[in-house]
């Protein structure tokens, strides 16, 4: 339906190409897509194709077919499409009650912990994490937060830790004060926040993803949702088994269901 032909290349070159744009069948980029992420499309297909054919468009990409042999060999362009079809909506105190009951589990083990927060988006709630734990008392050397995210941009953003109010309308004015310094109209987060998280970007399913180290706690909230029930219990059995005491359960998000 959408097929036509297009010309590649220079008009006056004696070896002008042919190349058939066809942008209709994005099954295979659906089952690509989950088998490399976990994320599922099923319900959603037609965004999926409008998506990647803006994307293929923007790159001179004549086809899905093309895009999944360029993928291949191209790092770079399968990173730009991961960073294009994962949704890292996110923002500070999502979810709090349970941020408050890890605030207890922490002061209650009277030990330096660790925390991992996978996925971490663009930093919010890790960082929100460490705030509230400072509020609490928690002194900086008692924790040590690990973000993890296979979105590129959202993990340089998360880096840079520069917010617009819209993410930070959980927080009070007096904690805004406290930990961000205000420039126009962004907010930047303070060293003394930012040096109690590492950020890194990683794919729950890479096999090297389970070399990362063990946990205290942690945080998987608001990524299971993209996944169906057989990836969602793959993806629990890792974050499980990265647990250092196997009775700590772990902190999934509300629509995270099983
Ligand atoms: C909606 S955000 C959730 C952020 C935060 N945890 C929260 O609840 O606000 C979902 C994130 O999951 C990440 N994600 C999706 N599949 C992933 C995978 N296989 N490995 C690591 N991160 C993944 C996306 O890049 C996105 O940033």
């Amino acid at each position: 339906m959408f097929s036509f032909f297009k010309k590649r290349g220079n008009v006056e070159s004696e070896h002008i190409q042919n190349i058939v744009e066809d942008y209709t069948n994005i099954i295979p980029i659906a089952e690509y897509f989950k088998s490399e992420t976990g994320v599922t499309f099923d319900k959603q297909i037609s965004i999926l194709q409008n998506k990647v054919t803006t994307f293929c468009k923007q790159r001179n990409i004549y086809s899905f077919l093309e895009l999944l042999k360029l993928i291949e060999h191209n790092r770079e362009l399968k990173q730009a499409l991961i960073d294009t079809l994962t949704t890292n909506e996110t923002f500070f105190y999502r979810e709090f009650k349970q941020i408050q009951e890890l605030v207890g589990l922490v002061k209650d083990a009277a030990k330096e912990v660790t925390i991992l927060c996978a996925p971490s988006a663009t930093g919010e709630e890790p960082y929100g994490i460490a705030i509230a734990l400072l509020e609490a008392g928690v002194a900086h050397n008692r924790f040590h937060i690990t973000g993890i995210d296979i979105n590129h941009d959202a993990t340089s953003k998360a880096k840079d830790a520069i917010y617009k109010a819209r993410n930070m309308r959980n927080l009070t004015p007096e904690i805004i004060e406290k930990y961000f310094l205000k420039d126009d109209s962004v907010y930047i987060l303070k060293e003394s926040v930012k040096s109690q998280v590492t950020f890194k970007v990683l794919n729950l399913f890479d096999p090297s993803f389970i070399t990362i180290g063990k946990f205290d706690f942690i945080f998987s909230r608001n990524m299971l949702i993209y996944f169906d029930k057989e990836t969602k219990n793959r993806a629990k059995e890792i974050l499980e088994s990265l647990r250092k005491n196997p009775n700590q359960e772990i902190f999934f998000g509300h629509a995270d269901l099983f």
